[in-house]
Order: structure tokens, then C-alpha cells, then sequence
């Protein structure tokens, strides 16, 4: 118990004094809900002995009422400090996890963690926030009202506190093991929860693909599975809870029964006052009481204790090194970017073997290859989606892991293959590229990105919001947004995944002027698909295999036999780049 109120105080940071206060007032109102018992103790002799007088009565009456109140009062104050530090500490908790996703590699995100991440932020945090600082109240409270009916007992006759001990010992034994058990189903359950969020994403997110390849009832299937797996984890954990709770209430009868025994022996050897022993009566069968609410509230903080681990975890997950003091200069001699004999793998094995290139200010470097040859990783590692294994990736001369992520960041736009847009209006979606633009700015970055006319066409213009990922847009209409945002960011170097699916001839024809605008005066690094783009590079890279293959303008590949003719007549014969592996 001591260790898990150190994790909790720990996880509760700066509120933890909060917690530290409330547990004094959950004492005092521990010591309140007993204090009927010392006075019914106090008031017995009287009443039997016929000397209860009409002030004595009053007393006891002001007695009990103030008790009462005073409990009231430590109720309300201890709940309020430990509830509302629920919602302070998760509040901070969420802020502090967003910006910690924020710095991890995007490594993480592909590692099959999109699962944990939603269920720590929506289930754990939310219990946490709803349960877990009541239930520490109450265990509190509970706790010490255990602790005072013992020492009560002890007060009467150091043998009935022995017997209760004894009882309890057997009580906090069962109790341990039971927190075992509980501990390894709530983990159980909580891992079963993490694979059905990911199964409900998976199905949401690739519900098209599902219906198009007429799989929707095997993955239905699956989800069905995913949640009877659910329902039988949770079942099982409820089920064992209810064996051990068989035993703890045997014991509480039991224990309460014996201490009882002993009372009655006690007066029968003259050791305990009758009158004692009458009182005991009245009040033994509540001497587990308290442990015994405790207990029925352990399960809830076994979880809680489960939604902190799971919740330090993520936050303990190494973040993307942004220790740069540096900032990347005003545009000079030094190259735009730099690639310095860059290795990189995403696990152990390389996938980018010693690329090294110096693209000037001002130029259009094309990077084109066979599929998973390694352009976009290529392009990633600029973005500092991911660090080098090896060598060094430059801007400006500046080694970018010397820099601050943010202000690399002001220095590149991208426009990916894949555009997300968030699920908020038009405006917002292209104003975030630069949050302090005016709105003249934005609809100006929107004539520019072609946008404009599509944009006036819909019902509420730039304030139509758009559907989670932008589904209630086509693919180049979010693609235009996408850069959009870019020609609104402004940013010196401009990285750009070539769509090459899904684009009517009338949207590609306006993704290119869009694009044209983008690209004026910037460095440009284009993973490219199209003849056209291609061609008017000023250099182009082929990258196969993780290793650049070739270099040098349109007509100098075009003068040379290898990958990069072999393609360029192939993409005349309508075919393109369908080998993996150079020639
Ligand atoms: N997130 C990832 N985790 C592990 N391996 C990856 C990851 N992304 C890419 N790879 C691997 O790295 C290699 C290079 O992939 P990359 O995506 O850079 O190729 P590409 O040239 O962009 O291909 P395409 O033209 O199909 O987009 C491939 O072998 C790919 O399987
Ligand atoms: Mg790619």
C-alpha cells in the first residue's frame, strides 16, 4: 500500500501537496465516523447504572451532531482536494504527453504503439481522472478507521487487539494475494483493450479497402473476436474477484465473531466489565468494516495503480534528441542541403547505405528510383522524422541535430503523398502553416495554391469544416490545401512526394500550377514520378537499393545506358518503375 500512494503522490507531482493535505482531513474524518462508538462506550455505564442525566444527554447529542458535522466537512474538503487534483494532475499529464508525442521519433507511431496511445489517452487517463483520486479519499479514510477500531481495542484489553490483529493479518494476507490475481487480469483486460482500439482504427480507417476486396465479414470477424476476447477478460476478472471476496467475508464474519468469543470469555474471567462486553455487542461486528469497504474498492486501485504504469510508460519512451543550440544561418555559400555520407535503417538492417549530395540554393533535385529504393526515407531523414545512423545531414552547413527541431521546421514544407487535414474548417486547415497570418494572407495562399474557386463553391466557404483526414474533399482538392499551407509557411526548402494516383487530368493540371507557385524562389527536393517534373530538374538522383545509382541532369542519364534510360523508355511505353533492383 506504501509503495502504491509513493506512485501516486509521484505521478500527482506538484499537486501531490493537495494529496498530502486531503489525507489529513480523510484522518479527521476517520476519527469522526468512530466517534459514535466512544460515546455509546462513554454513555452505556451511565445508562445502566441510572445516573444519565438530562445535561449528559445534551452533551452526548451535541457530541454526536458535532462529530457529524465535522465529518461533513472533512468530506467535502478531502474530496474536493483529491478530485479536483484528478482533473489538475491529468489535465498536465495530457498537455505534458501531447508534447512528448510531439518529440518522439516517428518510428514509435509506425511500431504498433497507435493502440496504446489512443487507449492511454481516452481509457486510462479518463479513469484516472473520474475514479482513481475518489478512491484514494475513500481508501484513506478507510484505512484509518481500521487503524482506530483497532487501537480501541487494544484500549479495552490488549488481548481483544491481538485477537483483531491476528484476524486482520489473515484479512491483509488474503488481500495481497488477491491484488496479485487482480494485477496480472487488469493486465489482461488493458492489453485486450489496446488490441481492440487498434482493431476498431484498423476496421474504421480501412473500411474502404474492406468493402472493396469483399473482406467486410472476415475483418468483421475479427472485430467480433476482439471484442468476445474483451468481454471474456473482463468476465474472468470479475469472476475471480468474486472467489477471493467468498473467503474475505468469511473472515470478517469469522474475525468478528472471535473477538466476540473473546470478550465474553474475558468477562466471564472478570477481566472485561460487563458493561464492556455489552458495548463490545453493540459494536463488534463493525471492526472489519472498514477493511472491508477498503477491499471493495482495492480492484478499482489495482487498475489505477496499472493506468499509471501504462501511462509513465509512454512517457518514458526515449524522445527524438532536440538538445540544439544552434540555428540554422541566413542563406550563404554553404549548400541548401547536404546529405555527408548518410547510413540509415529503420531496425538493424540498413536500408540507406553512404548517400552523400549538395544541393545549392535555388535548385530542383529530383530523387527517382525503383519502389523502396529509398527516396522517401531519403526525405525523412531531412525532416528529422528520424536520426542518421551514420554521416550527417546538413542545411545551411549546420549539422540538423545541432539545431532546435522548431526552427529546422521553419525552414522546410512539406507536401506528402498522403495529405491529412484535420477536422476543422477550411480556414484553420491552411492558416496553420502560419498561425499568425491575416485572413488576407490565407485566401491569398489559397489563389495561389488553386484552391479558391473550389473553396467559394461550398456552402460555407472557407469556413466549411472538413471530414476527419479530409475525407469530404478529393484527393487533389486536399492535396491543394496542402499547399496551400506550405505557400502560406513560406519556407526556404520545399520537400515534396509527387502524387502520383487518383488525379483527374483537370486537378493535376492545377496541382501543378499550385505547385509552380509553392516552388518559386525555394530549394526544392521532389520525390518524383512524372517525365515531366523529372526533366526539369536541375540534377537528378536515382536511388536503388539504398545507394545512389546516378547522377546528373535529364540528358546526361538520358546519354548513359542504365536505370534511369531503362525507365524513361519504359515510362514512354507506359510502364514505370516496377523493378525493384538496378541494372
Ligand atoms: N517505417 C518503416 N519501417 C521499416 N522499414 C521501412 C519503413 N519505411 C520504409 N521501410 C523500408 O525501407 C526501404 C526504403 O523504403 P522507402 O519508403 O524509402 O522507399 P521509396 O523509394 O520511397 O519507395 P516508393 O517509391 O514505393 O515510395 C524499403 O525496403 C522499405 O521496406
Ligand atoms: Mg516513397
Amino acid at each position: 500500500m506504501i509503495p502504491f500512494i509513493h506512485k501516486v503522490l509521484k505521478f500527482c507531482g506538484k499537486y501531490a501537496v493537495r494529496i498530502r493535505i486531503a489525507f489529513v482531513f480523510s484522518f479527521i474524518k476517520a476519527m469522526m465516523i468512530k466517534a459514535p462508538v466512544v460515546l455509546g462506550f462513554i454513555a452505556i455505564p451511565h445508562f445502566v447504572n441510572g445516573t444519565m442525566t438530562g445535561t449528559f444527554c445534551l452533551r452526548l447529542a451535541f457530541g454526536m451532531a458535532a462529530s457529524v458535522a465535522v465529518q461533513i466537512i472533512c468530506t467535502h474538503v478531502a474530496n474536493r482536494l483529491q478530485s479536483g487534483t484528478g482533473y489538475l494532475v491529468m489535465t498536465d499529464k495530457r498537455l505534458q504527453l501531447g508534447e512528448h508525442l510531439r518529440r518522439l521519433p516517428m518510428g514509435y507511431f509506425n511500431a504498433g504503439n497507435i493502440g496504446k496511445i489512443s487507449s492511454v489517452l481516452s481509457s486510462d487517463m479518463v479513469f484516472l481522472e473520474e475514479n482513481g483520486m475518489i478512491v484514494l479519499a475513500d481508501i484513506m479514510s478507510y484505512l484509518f478507521s481500521e487503524i482506530i477500531m483497532i487501537v480501541m481495542l487494544f484500549c479495552l484489553d490488549i488481548r481483544l487487539g491481538l485477537v483483531a490483529l491476528v484476524v486482520l493479518s489473515a484479512i491483509m494476507a488474503i488481500t495481497k494475494a488477491m491484488r496479485k490475481s487482480t494485477i496480472e487480469d487488469s493486465s489482461i483486460m488493458r492489453e485486450q483493450s489496446e488490441n481492440l482500439t487498434e482493431a476498431v482504427l484498423g476496421f474504421a480507417e480501412g473500411i474502404g479497402t474492406i468493402k472493396s476486396y469483399n473482406m467486410l465479414g472476415e475483418k468483421s470477424q475479427e472485430l467480433t473476436e476482439n471484442f468476445q476476447k474483451s468481454c471474456d477478460a473482463n468476465i474472468a476478472f470479475e469472476q475471480h474477484q468474486t472467489g477471493w471476496n467468498r473467503y474475505l467475508h468469511s473472515l470478517y464474519g469469522i474475525g468478528s465473531a472471535a473477538i466476540l468469543l473473546c470478550a465474553v470469555a474475558l468477562n466471564a474471567g472478570n477481566a472485561l466489565a460487563t458493561i464492556m462486553t455489552v458495548g463490545m455487542m453493540l459494536f463488534v461486528f463493525d471492526t472489519f468494516q472498514p477493511i472491508k469497504q477498503y477491499n471493495g474498492d482495492a480492484a478499482r486501485l489495482t487498475i489505477m495503480g496499472k493506468c499509471i504504469d501504462r501511462i509513465n510508460e509512454v512517457m518514458e519512451e526515449p524522445e527524438l534528441p532536440d538538445t540544439g543550440k544552434k540555428s540554422i544561418p541566413e542563406a550563404g555559400s554553404a549548400p541548401e542541403i547536404e546529405f555527408r555520407h548518410v547510413s540509415f535503417g529503420y531496425g538493424e538492417k540498413e536500408v540507406l547505405h553512404d548517400i552523400s549530395f549538395q544541393e545549392p540554393r535555388g535548385a530542383m533535385y529530383a530523387l527517382v528510383g525503383p519502389s523502396g529504393g529509398g527516396k522517401t526515407t531519403t526525405a525523412n531523414l531531412l525532416t528529422r522524422f528520424w536520426d542518421v545512423k551514420q554521416g550527417q545531414v546538413l542545411v545551411r552547413g549546420v549539422d540538423i541535430r545541432e539545431v532546435p527541431l522548431g526552427n529546422l521546421m521553419d525552414h522546410l514544407s512539406m507536401v506528402f503523398q498522403e495529405v491529412y487535414l484535420f477536422r476543422d474548417t477550411i480556414y484553420n486547415n491552411i492558416a496553420m502553416g502560419r498561425p499568425d497570418a491575416t485572413r488576407e494572407e490565407v485566401i491569398e495562399a489559397a489563389k495561389k495554391a488553386r484552391c479558391y474557386d473550389f473553396v467559394m463553391a461550398l456552402p460555407d466557404g472557407f469556413d466549411t469544416v472538413v471530414g476527419e483526414g479530409g475525407t469530404s474533399l478529393s484527393g487533389g482538392e486536399r492535396q491543394r490545401i496542402s499547399i496551400a499551407r506550405c505557400i502560406l509557411k513560406d519556407a526556404p526548402i520545399v520537400i515534396l512526394d509527387e502524387a502520383t494516383a487518383n488525379v483527374d487530368a483537370d486537378n493535376e493540371s492545377y496541382i501543378q500550377e499550385a505547385i509552380s507557385e509553392l516552388c518559386r524562389g525555394k530549394t526544392l527536393l521532389v520525390i518524383a514520378h512524372r517525365l515531366n517534373t523529372i526533366a526539369g530538374a536541375s540534377r537528378i538522383l536515382v536511388i536503388a537499393d539504398g545507394r545512389i545509382v546516378q547522377e546528373g541532369t535529364h540528358s546526361e542519364l538520358m546519354a548513359e545506358e542504365g536505370i534511369y534510360r531503362r525507365f524513361v523508355t519504359a515510362r514512354a511505353g507506359g510502364q514505370g518503375w516496377n523493378r525493384r533492383k538496378a541494372g
